[in-house]
């Protein structure tokens, strides 16, 4: 979603301000802009395009002053305009706003204030709070009173920053579901939507939550709740480097990202494996052992690839743990009536830890009674504050947009979840000990897969110039087709499917016709013959097959244009080799497409908004 930066120190503000908004550009990235307290009063330059657009307009309006906010929008309402661009100004331009959320009831909310006499600018939701805010300030209140003032007003999602030239050293913001972060500095303050702004000027900070507003000045901040309660906040201090945030060379952060994927299968089981007996060992869950002892059926909730990870941890836990386990989207869990009790394990899968689906999902699962867990990647972020337990990831900053290491490491914890519940169940100690010492040897294994591009490279020619593309798997490599085709979809803008194999006949093989490419994925496991026969169905069509399949692996060659092997390890651990090529196949089409992967249109890396 939307990223936000704000500053109020002793230091260049526009300065600290860009570098923040560079750092947040893969949250949003169609239009940026900054407003910056100077001698002149309240000043603000706004571009539409990337981060670097706003760069260009500011070398002829450089603004000069040390308090300042700054915006990289994800366009909800409105166009991506320079006029759509935040922050936005009230009528007197003496207040700017900055906003990542949706005001649900911005529409009543404009036509009062249009009847009242107050003139718009955009088409945007947030502009309203520029405006209200300016109507609370008439009566001489502080900044900080008048922006409570308005708080009430507003029915939906925020995390606002905002300034004024009437209170010149001053910043006031403000959360309400979107994620908000105070980072304390030797030469001041930084406000952000995460923590990927601050990295870069201090480690320490302060999480709000929901329902606080922070005043900040040069030399002190101050919490309080919206029911005007002040609240003392523990400062954390975070890890990760502000060097993950760099691409070290690489061409692109997905690249990056895809390139450390053995590494990150190595942090997110470090001093986690139990080889001797046969399990994991997760502190994270050891509150909620007894009662994971308890549980009789799991659901998992996500979404996009997180929702695929958790369709691959369905197969493990069924498999290995004998527990019923359900996949939710989040985004549908959330209006179904889910039938949940205490017997019950809702597991949130996230990323960022922060979308808004998803978040929504765990609160109705605790109020439902369920045990929440979280398996999440960001440190502090929403669901894993807001879950009963859960485990991080430990994979690091994940930049690009399209999720790769993320979702790699989703699965890895899955599999160590899967040992934990099995092994206090009936997984033997034999069986256990074979998945930690398969769990042991896929970091070589992935190695193997990056060192050996040129299939992909080859493979993805028969993708580059197509339209749509079909992805087939079956059991554990099901939930990877559709994860494939997301890849493709989303950084390649190539329409593309993912199918359980199975399903052919039923309907999809309408769409093969010459050259018709889909992509086979079909490790050497317990239903290997099965999806041979899909190839059969394919050429018979004319249809390109792409096949993934284990080295050494009896396919008929003649009925498969490209190959791409990948090592042998347990059923349920293939995913977490086939998925590497995949990921691969979308970077090269879309770098063929010459689309930039780390930035694919209309997304953003946080979906902070329903
Ligand atoms: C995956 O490549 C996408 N970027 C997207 O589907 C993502 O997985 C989804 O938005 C969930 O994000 P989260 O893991 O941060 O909750």
């Amino acid at each position: 979603m939307c990223g936000i930066v704000g500053y109020c120190g002793t230091q260049d503000a526009q300065s600290v301000l860009l570098d923040g908004l560079k750092r947040l550009e893969y949250r949003g990235y169609d239009s940026s802009g900054l407003a910056v307290n100077t001698s002149a009063g309240l000043k603000t330059v706004r571009a539409v395009g990337k981060v670097s657009e706003l760069l260009r307009a500011l070398k002829t309006r450089r603004l000069a002053g040390s308090t300042g906010i700054a915006h990289t929008r994800w366009a909800t309402h409105g166009m991506p305009t320079e006029a759509n661009a935040h922050p936005h100004r009230d009528c007197t331009e003496s207040v700017a706003v900055v906003h990542n959320g949706i005001i649900e009831n911005h529409a009543s909310l404009r036509a009062r204030l249009e009847q009242s006499g107050h003139a718009f600018a955009s088409e945007t939701d947030t502009e309203v709070i520029a405006h209200l805010i300016e109507d609370a300030l008439k009566d001489g209140a502080q900044l900080s009173h008048a922006v409570g003032a308005v708080l009430p007003m507003l029915e939906g999602t925020y995390g606002i920053v905002v300034a004024s030239s009437l209170e010149p050293d001053t910043l006031v913001a403000a959360r309400l579901g979107s994620p908000l972060i105070l980072g304390i500095a030797r030469d001041g303050y930084i406000l952000a939507s995460d923590a990927s702004a601050i990295l870069q000027h201090t480690r320490d900070i302060v999480y709000l939550d929901d329902r606080e507003i922070v005043a900040i000045t040069r030399a002190e901040y101050h919490i309080r709740t919206f029911e005007n309660v002040t609240v003392q906040k523990p400062v954390e201090t975070i890890d990760g480097e502000a060097a993950d945030l760099q691409k070290h060379g690489y061409a692109h952060f997905m690249l990056k990202e895809m390139m450390e994927q053995p590494d990150v299968v190595l942090n997110s089981t470090r001093g986690r494996l139990d080889a001797e007996n046969g399990t994991a060992v997760l502190g994270g869950l050891r509150d909620v052992e007894k009662q994971l002892r308890d549980i009789k059926r799991i659901v998992i909730v996500a979404c996009g690839s997180a929702y695929y990870a958790g369709c691959v941890g369905e197969y493990m836990l069924e498999e290995y743990a004998g527990i019923p386990v359900e996949v939710e989207l989040a985004s549908e869990f959330r209006y179904r009536k889910p039938i949940l009790d205490s017997g019950t394990a809702v597991v949130a899968i996230s990323q960022s830890g922060e979308t808004a689906d998803t978040l929504f999902a765990v609160r109705e699962a605790k109020e439902k009674g369920a045990l929440t867990l979280g398996i999440v990647n960001v440190v502090g972020s929403s669901i894993a504050r807001e879950t009963h337990a859960g485990v991080y990831n430990h994979a690091g900053p994940e930049i690009g947009v399209a999720s790769t290491k993320a979702f790699l490491s989703q699965v890895v914890v899955l599999s160590l979840f899967t040992l934990v519940l099995g092994r206090q169940r009936a997984l033997s100690l034999v069986m256990g000990q074979r998945i930690v010492k398969e769990l042991l040897a896929l970091p070589h294994q992935i190695q193997v897969l990056l060192d050996c591009r040129e299939p992909y490279r080859a493979a993805a020619e028969l993708l580059a110039d197509a339209h749509h593309a079909l992805f087939l798997g079956r059991k554990y490599c099901h939930p990877i087709a559709h994860e494939g085709a997301l890849k493709l979809k989303e950084i390649s803008y190539i329409h593309a499917e993912g199918y359980a194999a199975g399903e052919m006949k039923h309907g999809p093989i309408a769409l093969v016709e010459d050259g018709f490419p889909v992509v086979v994925i079909a490790p050497r496991d317990s239903v290997f013959e099965k999806s041979m026969s899909n190839l059969h169905e394919i050429r018979a069509r004319g249809g390109s097959v792409i096949l993934v399949t284990t080295e050494g692996a009896p396919y008929d060659a003649s009925l498969v244009d490209r190959v791409i092997t990948i090592p042998k390890t347990l059923e349920m651990l293939t995913p977490l080799l086939a998925v590497i090529p995949l990921q691969f196949l979308a970077y090269e089409a879309a770098c063929a497409r010459a689309f930039d992967p780390d930035m694919p249109r209309n997304l953003a890396k946080s979906v902070t908004v329903e």
